[in-house]
């Protein structure tokens, strides 16, 4: 994305890309209707019919599609009908929110260093699926959440913001992902509105913000 601020009194336009039960979606409709994130959600996009999520946007008003990715013949298709989704919405950032699909170059290069993710874990450790299972069956005594660029490489793009939670000796998987989940809910906004006031740049794969 362009790291500059949108026009006076013009609000952010973001995206969000969802699979499932929407927690993190529903973090950032919350914060904007707190007026803790100035941003406009003009699309929820699902690749499944059966997501949560879908009715949580739809209970605060916000415009939601359908594209589900298995009646498209390549990853390629079905990427470039999400770009093409997001661009006719207007959208100048993207926020992946629990979206269970890889996304590759279509999508990528139509928005360039505009695509945010959310991981439970504290990246570079443990990426991919399970990290909170990761987590505990690797022994680490911290984990935590990113929020994060997406590039290519999978979990793998610069860091934008982290918050650390310790591992309990009597943790499981379900406990740990839910006091990961609470930290989650609170970062996803900050590093959006963080994203959003621009003023940031990449250095190799550093993220880094303006001094406060
Ligand atoms: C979160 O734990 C997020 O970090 C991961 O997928 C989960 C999505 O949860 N990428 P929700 O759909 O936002 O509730």
């Amino acid at each position: 994305m362009s790291d500059e601020r949108p026009a006076p009194g013009g609000r952010s336009r973001i995206g969000v890309l969802i699979s499932g039960r929407g927690s993190n979606l529903g973090a950032l409709i919350d914060a904007i209707a707190q007026g803790r994130l100035a941003a406009t959600i003009a699309i929820v996009i699902s690749n499944r019919q059966d997501a949560a999520g879908l009715q949580r946007a739809r209970e605060a008003g916000i415009e939601t599609v359908v594209l589900d990715h298995r009646q498209f013949s390549s990853r390629h298709d079905f990427d470039a009908a999400v770009a093409r989704e997001l661009q006719a919405h207007d959208v100048q950032l993207v926020c992946l929110a629990g979206f269970m699909r890889l996304v590759g170059p279509a999508l990528l290069d139509a928005f360039p260093n505009a695509i945010l993710n959310i991981h439970p874990s504290l990246l570079p450790a443990f990426p991919g699926v399970d990290a909170q299972r990761q987590a505990l069956e690797h022994g680490a005594k911290v984990s935590g959440a990113t929020v994060h660029l997406v590039t290519g490489e999978l979990d793998g793009g610069p860091i934008v913001l982290q918050a650390a939670v310790a591992v309990k000796e009597n943790d499981t998987a379900d406990t740990l992902s839910a006091r990961i989940l609470e930290q989650e809910h609170r970062l996803y906004p900050a590093a959006v509105s963080l994203l959003l006031a621009g003023n940031w740049r990449i250095e190799g794969r550093r993220f880094i913000a303006p001094s406060p």
